[in-house]
This record gives structure tokens, C-alpha cells and sequence, in this order.
């Protein structure tokens, strides 16, 4: 089976695991801040502050930025579910507006609708879905003129940028997952990233039980802090990161040569100025399911993301969003298939790949 994401772990990172091992310092030491100090220096930002997930990073963005009950933070429907949860779980409410059909993309026209009518709107989260920047020079426009924070889900997005400037640098502040499936990894982990110094404090606090030394604490907070062995990790796998989008953008540019000229398939659109770092290369095409099944039978593995936007998830619809229609996002759920394009694959693979789509169709016309 060929697998829609697989994580490449090396020799370095492999002794550099049995290193900390071996030190018997496990937890938040000189790896995890060596990791941290370089991390923000790739993004350009001042502080960068390593969690135990992407999640637990978005979180505590969240509280960092003090939103709770009454709050709302304008976002994509069309994300992994970490995106609004973390909103969720501080008591403010996300709001929905809908995607460019073309990038998938957060639509800043869309959003500008929204911020023009709602003032309890704080805070724009864009999400660089797929490792395809969004629109960063308009949502920069829209919160100037609505005086609401930028945020950034950079979580698939590791070595994008709009404009020659790494995502996660445009926002007040933004974040990084290393899941397994990501450009780069630590096994679970996740990274806050900010040039605000005051709001870099609050959350190496939120995340350390609002401790700055043992046992002195002076707010709330919870245990979301990344061990030494994830830091260790992190530090090898950062010094690979550009090898490994290079050869995601190379395996990007021979499908989007080999698969355009198949009418039922639409290869991913870029903007100018993005420069996509492919942690998913993302077909809408007919048939999804058909083709899925197909591709699942030649052994190759793939992914929806996602089969349904969040105002259609059951908890979603519970909670009451269940009233918004967002036409693009939901036909996206339908039609998005996710083809292995990680630095993993075996030579013939792509060619494979590219011929097991071809022949589906063929068959079908
Ligand atoms: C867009 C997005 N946001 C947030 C997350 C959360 O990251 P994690 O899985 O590391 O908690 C993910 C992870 O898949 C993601 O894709």
C-alpha cells in the first residue's frame, strides 16, 4: 500500500531521541528551548513557545488572547476540527464564512461581508489549509480597517509563504502542529509562534500551570508543554524541513503536469505570491468515492479533508450552527481527494499513481 502521509525518520533523529534518553532529562530542557529558539528564527518571528500538540498550541493561543463567553472569532468552515474547537473551549463562538471554491481558502470577501455587520467579532483565524497560504495581504487590509486580530492555523503549513514572508509571521500570532502527517514532526507536538512579547509570556505560562518558576503561580492554566525527546526530535527534523517541501513541490509539479489534462480532475489552483509547501496535494474531482475505492484496491492510499464542512458536523449542528448554508465548503466535502505526495515515496510510485487515476476514468467515459 502506498500511504497518503508517511513520516521520514532518520539515524539523527533517532540518536538524538536516545540521547535524551539516555540523560535521564525528559521534560521542557535546553532541547525543547534550542527547538523554540530556532523555530521562530525559520518563521521570523521573536518567540516561538513548543506544545505537546497543535491543538494544545491553538489553545492556548486562544486563552492567550483572552477570548471567552461572548467573543467571536471569524474562521473557515472548511478545517480540521482543532481549528474551532480550541474557540469552543474558551466560551467564545466561531463565526463561518465561506471558502474560495478554487484554494479552499478562508474568502476574504466573504469574511469582509461578516466583519462589516458583527462588532463582537476580536479576531480573524485564517487557516493555510493544505500548505496553501491564504490571501494575506487582504485579511492584513480587514483587520486594519476592523480593528480585529489576525491569527494564523499554520498547522499543515510549515515552509509556505505569501509574498517571499513565512506564514505564521503575518498574524498577531500563529501556530505549527508536528503530528505525524505534517511536514515536519516530533510524533505529537505543536508550536505557538508570535513577535508579541507580552502575549508570548502569557501563554509559556498558560502552558506551565501559569508557573514561571516551581511552585509561583499566577494564573490558571494546564500542563501543554512538549518533552525533550519531541525538542530533540523537532531540532532534526527543522534542519530537513526545505529538503523535504522541495521534494513535495517537485512530486506537486509532475502531477499538476500529468493529471490537468484529465477533464474530470482539477489540480490545485495558486495564487501569485503563495508559495505552497504541499503537505497535502488536494484533487476536486467526480466520482470521489468511486475513485477512492478504485485507488484503495491498486494499493494507493488516500484522504479526505475533510468529507464534511463544521457547521455539518453532528456536535456542530447541536450547537446550534447547524442554520448556515455555505455552499462552497460543503461541495468541497464532497469532491476533495488527497493523493500521497510526501518525500517518502518509492521511484514509480507517482507514475502509478498518475496511471491508476487515468485508467479509472477511462473506463468510465
Ligand atoms: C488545520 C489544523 N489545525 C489544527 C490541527 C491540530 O493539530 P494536532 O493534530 O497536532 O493537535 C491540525 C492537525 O491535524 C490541523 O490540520
Amino acid at each position: 500500500m502506498i500511504p497518503v502521509a508517511r513520516p521520514i525518520i532518520g539515524e539523527k533523529e533517532k540518536n538524538a531521541v536516545q540521547e535524551v534518553m539516555a540523560s535521564g532529562m525528559l521534560a521542557a530542557g535546553a532541547r525543547v528551548k534550542e527547538f523554540e529558539e530556532r523555530f521562530a528564527e525559520k518563521v521570523g518571528t521573536t518567540q516561538a513557545i513548543a506544545t505537546s500538540s497543535g491543538t494544545t498550541a491553538l489553545q492556548a493561543l486562544m486563552f492567550g488572547l483572552g477570548l471567552g463567553p461572548g467573543d467571536r472569532v471569524l474562521t473557515t468552515p472548511f478545517t480540521f476540527i482543532a481549528t474551532t474547537n480550541t474557540i469552543l473551549n474558551t466560551g467564545a463562538r466561531p463565526v463561518f464564512a465561506d471558502i474560495e471554491p478554487r484554494t479552499f481558502n478562508l474568502d476574504p470577501d466573504q469574511a469582509e461581508v461578516i466583519l462589516a455587520r458583527d462588532s463582537s467579532i476580536k479576531a480573524i483565524l485564517v487557516v493555510h489549509l493544505y500548505g496553501l497560504p491564504c490571501q494575506m495581504a487582504d485579511f492584513e487590509q480587514l483587520t486594519e480597517k476592523y480593528g480585529v486580530d489576525l491569527i494564523e492555523d499554520a498547522a499543515q503549513a510549515h515552509g509556505a509563504a505569501f509574498a517571499e514572508k513565512p506564514v505564521g509571521s503575518f498574524g498577531r500570532a500563529g501556530m505549527f502542529s508536528f503530528y505525524p502527517t505534517k511536514n515536519m514532526t516530533t510524533g505529537e507536538g505543536g508550536m505557538v509562534v508570535t513577535s508579541d512579547d507580552v502575549l508570548a509570556r502569557k501563554i509559556r505560562l498558560f502552558i506551565n500551570h501559569g508557573a514561571s518558576e516551581r511552585y509561583n503561580h499566577k494564573q490558571l492554566g494546564f500542563n501543554f508543554r512538549m518533552t525533550e525527546m519531541a525538542g530533540a526530535m523537532g531540532l532534526c527534523q527543522l534542519e530537513r524541513l526545505d529538503e523535504f517541501v522541495a521534494i513535495r513541490r517537485s512530486n506537486a509539479e509532475f502531477y499538476d503536469q500529468r493529471l490537468a489534462p484529465i477533464p474530470e480532475v482539477e489540480t490545485p489552483h495558486i495564487p501569485p505570491q503563495c508559495f505552497h509547501s504541499y503537505n497535502l496535494y488536494t484533487l476536486r474531482c467526480q466520482k470521489r468515492d468511486q475513485l477512492q475505492s478504485y485507488l484503495r484496491e491498486k494499493e494507493i492510499g488516500t484522504g479526505t479533508h475533510y468529507p464534511r464542512a463544521l457547521h455539518q458536523q453532528p456536535y456542530y449542528q447541536e450547537m446550534g450552527f447547524g442554520d448556515y448554508s455555505l455552499p462552497y465548503a460543503e461541495k468541497a466535502g464532497e469532491e476533495v481527494l488527497s493523493i500521497p505526495i510526501h518525500p517518502g515515496l518509492a521511484p514509480g510510485d507517482l507514475e502509478k499513481i498518475r496511471d491508476s487515476i487515468n485508467s479509472f476514468y477511462e473506463a468510465r467515459r
